[in-house]
């Protein structure tokens, strides 16, 4: 006979199988994206230090280790293997003696420039910036400052030489450093928000910072500026022939309301960056209201190109990832116990288009991992491919969809998502206008700030007139858009209902004349 304290045991054992894995109870609220980045629990909001090294994909991003609203702003860390797949890691550089860390980059420091690596090995630098709320005179404070790590971003240590860049103002933040082949030397790209400029500095050993250049104010100038990103790109898949992109973020007063970003195409010489376009030109990296401050990876492996794999030098695949938010409402998302959330890592690539070079973005090729079942590819009329979907259970709400809509006679045409319970979103095109558009408002909770329930759109001339194309991320609650392969980009939040599950295409004065449609489920991550 077993002793009663054995007996226990198994109890407790059994129990224990029985309880909630840690996937339920951490990550499996009604709204937690269950293929983004998200922390476990508290706020974030910007990526920071996106960089690639030994093996591991790292994301630093703006966090408040005490709780869900914006403060004490520190880095929190999580690294990945695969871009898809995150571990959340302790806090890497927490704020300390009142200084917050605010935004910034990360660095392989190769060749020990900094003289901060050890063992004859690479490190990673880390450049933030210092944020004193209130010194002594009232007024705040803003430095570029670094911190080091040793053991592949475990551990920091905080350089103490900092700050390493004082204007002494109040605002000047937010450096991406990366090291420029041209110039041979690391270049900062670090905004003065209240100018509307990007300034650049150069570095021997990310120390000592010399004036090189400014850019600004160009494009859309009001609220700050914010967030510079400067990275080059090959054009139309040729390596050797290159532009580069200056992309900026700007709150309030984006092109959807509080914050959004633009971007510039032109050259960089290692010192100045020079717009090829009109000044008055504004190009945004997304129409919808939901992508922010979104940075690129510095140290990522080169791979050979997909266009001409044989004949060029290897490039790294751009890729980058945003804050899927807006300062508009930020704190006031119905999420609990965290909030805020990243974009999912998109490729990168510049073509040429009629209008001129246009960025191209599209989810990272990682999301293969996280198919599961394709299961729709159909082609049909718009009742032949609802009934097909009608017919489909999806158990989830988390798709990737692909579909080609002839619009035929319809004067708007498109897809239904997150549809039951009364609520839905929709993802549309005006013929007349020219338009793509998302509208959520009727998506379901929307309640929580009269900035939130919008329907946004931007012009779109289609490729092929009388067919739209969309690609589609759809996660618990976010729908990202890549029209036209990529062409044009909307990221919105939604907070649908428990039950809105459904999918279908639609049209509005005419009929379309038929579509297709792919769609794979797409797994957890958690
Ligand atoms: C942008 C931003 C940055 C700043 C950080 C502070 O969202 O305002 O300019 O560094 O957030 O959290």
């Amino acid at each position: 006979m077993l002793s009663p304290h054995l007996l226990c045991s198994i109890a407790l054992i059994a129990t224990c199988l029985l309880a909630e894995s840690p996937k339920d109870r951490d990550y499996n609220q009604p709204y937690r994206p269950q293929f983004h980045f998200s922390p476990r629990v508290n706020w974030t909001n910007d990526p920071n230090g996106l960089v690639y090294f030994e093996g591991e994909y790292h994301i630093f991003f703006q966090y408040n280790p005490f709780g869900d609203q914006w403060g004490h702003m520190s880095w929190g860390h999580a690294v990945s293997s695969d871009l898809v797949h995150w571990k959340e890691l302790p806090v890497a550089i927490p704020e300390g003696d009142g200084v917050m860390i605010f935004t910034g980059s990360t660095v392989v420091d190769r060749n020990n420039t900094s003289g901060f690596c050890t063992g004859g090995k690479p490190c990673l630098v880390a450049v933030y910036t210092g944020h004193t709320p209130e010194l002594a005179a009232g007024k705040t404070l803003q430095t570029q400052n670094l911190a080091y790590s040793n053991d592949r971003g475990r551990t920091w240590t905080k350089f103490s030489g900092n700050p390493v860049l004082d204007l002494h103002m109040s605002d000047f933040r937010d450096p991406k450093v990366f090291w420029s082949e041209q110039g041979k030397h690391w270049v900062m790209a670090v905004s003065l928000p209240d100018e509307h400029k990007v300034r650049f500095y150069g570095s021997a050993d990310l120390k000592k910072w010399e004036h090189l250049s400014d850019f600004g104010p160009e494009g859309a100038a009001s609220g700050q500026w914010e967030c510079p990103e400067l990275f080059e790109l090959p054009v139309d898949g040729h390596a050797t022939h290159t532009r580069w992109v200056l992309k900026v973020g700007l709150n309030p007063g984006a092109l959807q309301g509080g914050s959004g970003e633009q971007y510039f195409v032109g050259h960089f010489d290692g010192k100045r960056f020079v717009n090829d376009n009109p000044p008055s030109l504004q190009l945004w990296t997304d129409y919808g209201k939901d992508c922010y401050c979104a940075l690129t990876f510095n140290g990522l492996p080169k791979s050979p190109s997909p266009t001409h794999p044989q004949t060029q030098p290897l490039t790294p695949v751009q890729t980058m990832i945003g804050w899927m938010n807006n300062w508009q409402y930020a704190g006031k998302l119905p999420t609990s116990p965290w909030r805020g959330q990243m974009t999912f890592p998109r490729k990168l690539s510049l073509h040429t288009t009629s209008d001129g070079l246009r960025l191209i973005q599209l989810p990272s090729d990682a999301i293969t991992k996280l198919h599961r079942q394709p299961f729709t590819r159909f082609i049909g009329n718009e009742k032949e491919i609802n009934k097909y979907l009608a017919g489909h259970n999806r158990g989830d709400k988390m798709i990737d969809l692909t579909s080609t809509i002839t619009l035929g006679g319809a004067k708007e045409a498109g897809l239904r998502l997150l549809w039951g319970e009364g609520a839905y979103t929709q993802v549309g095109y005006n013929i007349e206008r020219k338009e793509l558009f998302i509208d959520r408002t009727n998506s379901g909770e929307d309640g929580f700030s009269a900035d939130f329930p919008a329907r946004v759109s931007a012009p779109l001339a289609l490729a092929n007139p009388g067919q739209l194309q969309l690609r589609i991320l759809v996660d618990r609650s976010s729908i990202e858009v890549f029209a036209e392969h990529g062409r044009l980009v909307m990221t919105e939040l939604v907070f649908p209902k428990q039950n809105s599950r459904k999918l279908a295409v639609y049209s509005d004065g005419g009929k379309l004349a038929g579509a297709s449609i792919r769609i794979w489920t797409v797994a957890s991550i958690w």
